[in-house]
């Protein structure tokens, strides 16, 4: 099976799914994508010899450019690990239940347009949350709303700052990101 990753930035999801993969007999990342050039995630790409793409706005949202490189590449599933664009239709269209997204909460709380990076944590502080955590969930055409594929929570304690809770979090995502996309890719034939 092929997986094509999508991030906009650092890609520490990325990373971690690189890792899992690498010596996979189930799976391989074949492609990085990323809308941003200065991304880390190019580089980290670069590190496992996994090969790359960057696209810009025109090229996403009023070409099939990136839905024809996924096509020719005969990627399986789409991952999107800190991708900050919606997906648009041709994409969606062209991978039916083959796309999804990691977000750092507890959807369907604390998603939706903006809501990404430290103004999650910041908006569950200030909401005064007793427990936050992680959602991997299948993208449909509006942001964070598509069917819940996994979540996993852990307590907030009423010590801990913005840094520990996205900490926590970023934990809980690099240790089950991987093995969703696993258990998902098994289901295919
Ligand atoms: C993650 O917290 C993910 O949930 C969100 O963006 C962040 C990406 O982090 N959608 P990284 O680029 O994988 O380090």
């Amino acid at each position: 099976k092929r997986i094509a990753i999508f991030a906009s930035g650092s890609g520490s999801n990325a990373q971690k799914i690189m890792e899992h993969f690498k010596y996979s007999s189930l799976a391989e990342v074949a492609l990085v994508l990323s809308n941003n050039p200065e991304a880390y995630v190019l580089q980290r790409a670069d590190n496992f010899e996994v090969p790359s793409h960057v696209f810009d706005r025109h090229a996403f949202y009023d070409t099939d450019e990136v839905v024809d490189i996924l096509k020719r590449l005969d990627i399986d599933l789409v991952v999107l690990a800190g991708f900050l664009w919606l997906v648009p239709e041709n994409l969606l269209k062209a991978f039916p239940n083959k796309i999804i997204n990691i977000h750092p909460a507890l959807l369907p709380k604390f998603g939706g347009k903006g809501m990404y990076g430290d103004r999650v944590h910041k908006a569950v502080l200030e909401a005064g949350e007793e427990e936050h955590g992680i959602t991997i969930h299948f993208v449909n055409e509006r942001f964070d709303e598509g069917e819940v594929i996994h979540q996993a929570k852990f307590k907030v304690e009423p010590e801990d700052t913005l840094e520990i809770i996205k900490f926590k979090g970023q934990q809980l995502e690099h240790q089950y990101f991987p093995k969703v996309i696993e258990n998902l890719l098994r289901k295919y034939n």
